[in-house]
């Protein structure tokens, strides 16, 4: 079923920056449609990744695509679904995957770099739009790595961990998958760890304090992370497991 603009859901964030450049624009109009996932119903795994994957990974905003491009690149053998809606980020994802940037010379057909996987499949808008494509328990983990914190109480209905969208990423996780959420701002902390308290779909997989203030193993740096540690801010990291 197409989705109106009056059926959709708010969205208070930005979707585009003043300038995106000409190599980012040749590659969101020459490379995005590669990995893009377009189109209406349940999303497939072998439609998505015909080439076998062990595990299926989602990350909501993944902003520059650091965090994704690393995890896709040391994990070759999963797949990985990055939603976001800032075209600018999309666009740097795809330099990331591609090494083309501005004064690069545009080849014919732009490809992965060498060594990378095809294993990255893009969702480019309002990732509440994507939850009802994805089947029950089809996704190992799901990252939400810095997400805007909307701190005003006023603007709390704003965050991403709402009763609603946990209840859409509890359905959409096998039991015993991982919801990772990192913050560097103390009123998302504390609002995500009661909300998940509350919640009794999950369990917070921390056993003491150095558990979720240090970087995950697979952890792979984020834009929003460096800046957060450069202005002296100190991120925390919490697994929540799927019960
Ligand atoms: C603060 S940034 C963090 C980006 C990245 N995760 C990092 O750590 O560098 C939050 C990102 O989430 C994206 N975002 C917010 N709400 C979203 C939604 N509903 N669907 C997709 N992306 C969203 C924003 O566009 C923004 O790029």
């Amino acid at each position: 079923m197409l989705l109106t603009d009056n059926d959709k859901p708010k969205f208070f964030g930005r979707r585009k920056g003043r300038i995106i450049r000409k190599a980012k624009t040749t590659l969101l109009e020459r490379f995005l449609p590669q990995l893009r996932i377009s189109g209406e119903g349940l999303l497939d795994k072998d439609a998505l990744f015909p080439q076998g994957v062990r595990q299926i990974c989602l990350e909501i905003g993944f902003g520059d695509g650091q965090h994704l491009a690393g995890q896709a690149l040391n994990h070759p053998d999963y797949g990985f679904i990055g939603a976001e809606v800032f075209q600018n980020g999309v666009a740097n994802l795809c330099t990331l995957l591609t090494g083309i940037k501005e004064g690069t010379d545009l080849p014919e057909k732009i490809t992965l770099l060498p060594g990378r996987s095809d294993n990255i499949r893009v969702f480019d808008d309002d990732m509440r739009l994507l939850f009802a494509r994805i089947p029950d328990a089809f996704l190992d983990k799901v990252f939400l790595l810095f997400p805007d914190p909307w701190p005003k109480k006023r603007h709390a209905s704003r965050r991403f961990v709402n009763p609603d969208n946990l209840k859409e990423i509890a359905r959409i996780l096998k039991p015993g998958g991982i919801f990772r959420v990192a913050t560097d701002h103390k009123v998302y902390k504390s609002w995500t760890l009661r909300r998940m308290k509350e919640d009794p779909n999950f369990r917070w997989t921390a056993a003491c304090g150095s558990d979720w203030k240090h970087e995950p193993a697979d952890w792979v740096r984020t834009k929003y992370q460096m800046k957060a540690l450069r202005e002296g801010r100190r991120p925390v990291f919490l697994d929540f497991e799927r019960i």
